[in-house]
């Protein structure tokens, strides 16, 4: 499940796009991913403060759906951490002059040379750190589909700060 999908609404229907799980913190039943906070989805995350992944796993024929209060980290020491994490040749996107989402000329009016080629420093990469973001969801609810021979199962898990509250069967 390393790349997962995040829904927002935009006016009456969903945006979906998808990301990399960068990390999940099983105690605290929070998920993270990165972002370029110039993107569309970090200011619809910004409104509702609330965001809906979805995931999927065929080895373990199981989909999940998790959703929570969700915050943007920019330029704090949470994004301050994952930023040192990230390796040089990931910082591209964040050095661009744009975010993502803008009209183009043509597909390749947006290259520069120096990027294309990762030849720029790791010090030169820092000023990415401007546009870098952090979304991290605390999950509230999960819903578990598993797909069966004898019967596809769904259940349905509430919690709390991070402690299960409820968990039950759903009709699949
Ligand atoms: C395989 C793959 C991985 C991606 N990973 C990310 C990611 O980790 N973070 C991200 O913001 N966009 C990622 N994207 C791009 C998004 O799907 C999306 O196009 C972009 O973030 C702009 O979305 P928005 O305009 O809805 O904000 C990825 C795309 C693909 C195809």
């Amino acid at each position: 499940m390393h790349l997962v999908v995040v829904g927002t609404p935009q006016g009456s229907i969903a945006r979906m796009r998808t990301v990399v799980l960068r990390r999940v913190d099983i105690d605290t039943k929070k998920i993270y991913f990165h972002t370029d906070v110039r993107s569309a989805k970090t200011a619809d995350i910004e409104k509702t403060g609330l965001l809906r992944w979805l995931a999927y796993d065929g080895l373990q024929r199981s989909q999940l759906f998790l959703c929570g209060k969700t915050v943007v980290h920019h330029t704090d020491a949470l994004c301050r951490q994952h930023w040192s994490d990230t390796q040089h040749f990931s910082r591209r996107c964040y050095l661009l002059p744009e975010g993502p989402g803008r009209p183009l000329e043509d597909s390749d009016a947006y290259i520069d040379e120096a990027l294309a080629g990762f030849q720029y420093s790791l010090e030169a990469s820092e000023k990415g750190f401007e546009h870098f973001a952090v979304v991290e969801t605390t999950a509230d609810r999960m819903e578990w589909y598993y797909t069966f021979g004898r019967g596809n199962k769904r259940a349905e898990f509430h919690y709390e700060h991070g402690i299960l509250q409820s968990a039950c069967w759903l009709t699949p």
